[in-house]
Parts: structure tokens; C-alpha cells; sequence
């Protein structure tokens, strides 16, 4: 993000007011200037202190009280907003504005932005379903207004069903990926592959590679924000899936092969970051090996090179692989771009100790197939991830 975004979030009363602090906590924490509206409804779940406290600006209720300065609030309020998020967004307020009713200083507020508005409505599953509603939803949808669809579980009223509010992680990337200023990746397909792949020896072992999956996630993550369809494959890792790309689970390299050959064909960009292993046992024991020798031999053999099948057949797809050496990492990086046939190669040191393997750094060089050699000073995973799409886009 460039400078300092505004968010404008309007708190409307339901008894999901008390998760809009969370949302409101999370995205002070991504240094945007917060400012909260919120209606008398509102008010009478949670005081506006709580939400001064965390928003750090004055909480706006009243379209009647003395400004502070000459200034109309809702008119002001509404230019200075980069995007609106109405959380949680009740039925009454979705009605409000989907037949133009401004009769208060979120509504009006609403009514004067050109910002983009996100609804996160939160509700009892038969006022989210009823027709009403839905027809309002529809209706505000059709004019370009953003909805955050409420997730399903027990509600506050003891139903189960749809209508408890998004997770705060979802609604908060949500924002972020809205905010987000390069829009270059819209209408573009981009399949990234992440993290490790296992090959089972039995019911209880295997062996893997080192690989947390943190270098796919923010090349994912980035190619969302910069507006692409984005299909994740990865191994098995511990990081939540982002919000908002397809993601695949995936285990060993045969399942990560079969998914990405099931996708490969309709895709712009293809980035495989993933580790994966290059060989497997010989023969897999469907029983568990026991400790009856001193010595365990294994013979393991090799498995699919993914990266080199899919370079083999490529069509228009801009291919880039990794490259995790611990010497010549020239020479052998430049090496695999010709021998797998790819656009790009991310090559990075695996013997340097604070970036790489589970960091949230990395200091890459990237090295283009007309074999441009591009180093990288030492930066954060996702400014390597922004860094590989400008070249990309360049
Ligand atoms: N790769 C792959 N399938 C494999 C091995 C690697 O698709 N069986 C991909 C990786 O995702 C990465 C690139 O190939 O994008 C290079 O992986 P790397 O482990 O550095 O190299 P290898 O090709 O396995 O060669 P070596 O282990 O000999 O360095």
C-alpha cells in the first residue's frame, strides 16, 4: 500500500457489534486511519468509547451535534474515505440503502461516498433469507456495493444456520485486498504451488522436504490483491489458506501433479514455489515397518519433476520456478531455466540463515530466460513475491 488509507466503518446494532472492535483492532494494526460511525442502535449494545479507544479518532453518531470544525461530517467523512465497511451490517441498514433512504449519519454518510461500500451483514438465518433481504442484496450488489456473506453456525438467538458474522481474518483481508493499489493481475489466472510434498514409506512414516509454505502464500496472496484468479496447491502446512483464492490440499507429489495438470491449461502465470520431494520409496509397506533390525535400508526412486512436465508442455504460460541451492546458485539456477523451460527462476540461497526456510525474509536473484541476473537485497517473502509480478508485468 502507498500512503495512508482511510477506512470509514459504520457499526450498525446487532449483537454482533462486539466482534466490529476485533475487525477495528486488526485494521488499525495494518496502519490505516479507522473512523467509526455508528448508529443509536448501535450504541445501545456497546459504548462508542470502546471504539474511540481502538479507532484512535472521535466516534461520529449524531448528524446534529456542534462540529468541532466548519466542516459537514458526512460530507467530509465520505470524500475522505478510500472504502466504507458497514460491520456487522444489519437488515435494517442494507434496506436503508438499497432504497435510498439517508435519514441518519451512517446512511447519509453512505449516500455522499464514491468510495467503495463492503456490507459484512450479520443476523438470525430467517432474516438473512428472507426474501426481503436477499431481493435488497441482490439489488445493491447489481450496483457495484460489496457483500461479505455471513458464515453459518449457532447463531446469538440459539438457531443454527447463516447469518453469524465472517471471521475477523476474513473480513480484514477483504479490506486490505480492496485497498490494494496495483490492480495489474484483473482478468489474469495465476496458479501457485506451495509448500512441501511428503512420499509415504509407511501407515507412519515419510520423508519430506523443509518447507513451511510461507514464500507461495505471499505470492498468492500478492497476485489476489493485484486482482487475480489465484489457485493455490499446496503441501501439508500449518498457515491458514488466504481469503479469497481457490485453494487445493495436497499431499504427495503425485496429487500435487494430478492438480496442477488439472489446472496448468487455463492459467496466465504459473509460479511453483512449492518443495517438492524428488524421490519415493521403491516399494510403499502398507504395514508398519517394526524395529526388528539394527539397520533399515530403503531404496527410494525417482519421483515426477513437475516444474520440467509442465515446461515440456506449456502454451502460453509464463512459467517461473524457485531455485533452492546451497552453492554455484548461479550456474544451477541458470541451469534449470533451460533445462524445464521457464520464464523466470527465483533462485535463493538456502546456506543463509536469516532468510529462506521458515523466515518471513528471503534474498533472492532473479534470472529471466534471456538470462538476465537480477539480485535482490534481503526483503520480506511478500516484497518478493511483489517484486517477481512487476518483472512479470514489465
Ligand atoms: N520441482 C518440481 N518437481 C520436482 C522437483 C522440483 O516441480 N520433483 C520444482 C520446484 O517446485 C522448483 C524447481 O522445480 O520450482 C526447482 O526445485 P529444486 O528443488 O531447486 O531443484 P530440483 O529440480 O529438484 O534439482 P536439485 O534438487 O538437483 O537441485
Amino acid at each position: 500500500m502507498c500512503s495512508k488509507k482511510t477506512v470509514v466503518v459504520g457499526v450498525t446494532g446487532g449483537i454482533a457489534v462486539y466482534k466490529a472492535l476485533d475487525v477495528i483492532s486488526s485494521l488499525k494494526k495494518k496502519d490505516l486511519d479507522i473512523h467509526v460511525i455508528m448508529t443509536k442502535n448501535a450504541m445501545e449494545f456497546v459504548t462508542p468509547l470502546s471504539f474511540q479507544s481502538l479507532s484512535q479518532n472521535m466516534v461520529i453518531s449524531d448528524m446534529f451535534a456542534e462540529p468541532k470544525a466548519f466542516e459537514i461530517q458526512h460530507i467530509s467523512l465520505a470524500k475522505k474515505a478510500d472504502l466504507m465497511l458497514i460491520v456487522p451490517a444489519t437488515a435494517n441498514v442494507i434496506g436503508k440503502v438499497a432504497n435510498g433512504i439517508a435519514d441518519d449519519m451512517l446512511t447519509t454518510t453512505i449516500m455522499a461516498t464514491k468510495a467503495p461500500v463492503v456490507f459484512a451483514p450479520a443476523m438470525n438465518t430467517n432474516m438473512y433469507n428472507n426474501v426481503i433481504v436477499q431481493e435488497n442484496i441482490k439489488k445493491l450488489k447489481s450496483l457495484d456495493y460489496k457483500f461479505i456473506p455471513p458464515a453459518s453456525g449457532r447463531l446469538a438467538c440459539g438457531d443454527i444456520g447463516t447469518g453469524k458474522l465472517a471471521d475477523t481474518n476474513t473480513i480484514v483481508e477483504t479490506v486490505l485486498t480492496m485497498l490494494y493499489d496495483k490492480k495489474d493481475l484483473v482478468n489474469k489466472k495465476v496458479l501457485v504451488t506451495a509448500g512441501p510434498t511428503i512420499s509415504p514409506i509407511d501407515p507412519v512414516r515419510f520423508i519430506t522436504n523443509r518447507s513451511t509454505g510461507k514464500m507461495g502464500f505471499a505470492i498468492a496472496e500478492e497476485a489476489r490483491d493485484r486482482g487475480a484468479d489465484v489457485t493455490l496447491i499446496s503441501g501439508p502446512t500449518s498457515l491458514v489458506p488466504p481469503v479469497g483464492v481457490k485453494y487445493i490440499k495436497v499431499e504427495t507429489n503425485e496429487e500435487m501433479l494430478r492438480e496442477t495438470l488439472n489446472h496448468f491449461e487455463q492459467q496466465d502465470i504459473v509460479v511453483k514455489s512449492a518443495a517438492v520431494a524428488d524421490y519415493k520409496p521403491k516399494q510403499y509397506s502398507t504395514t508398519k515397518i517394526k524395529k526388528s533390525e539394527s539397520e533399515l535400508s530403503i531404496d527410494f526412486i525417482k519421483d515426477t519433476d513437475i516444474l520440467k512436465t509442465l515446461g515440456e508442455t506449456k502454451k502460453n504460460q509464463i512459467l517461473v520456478g524457485f531455485a533452492a541451492e546451497s552453492n554455484d546458485l548461479i550456474k544451477n539456477a541458470e541451469a534449470k531455466v533451460r533445462t524445464k523451460n521457464l520464464d523466470y527462476i527465483v533462485a535463493n540461497d538456502i546456506t543463509s540463515r536469516d532468510t529462506g526456510f521458515a523466515s518471513n525474509d528471503n534474498k533472492v536473484t532473479i534470472i529471466t530466460k534471456e538470462g538476465k541476473i537480477i539480485p535482490m537485497e534481503k526483503m520480506t517473502k511478500r516484497e518478493v513475491a511483489r517484486e517477481l509480478f512487476n518483472l512479470i508485468n514489465t
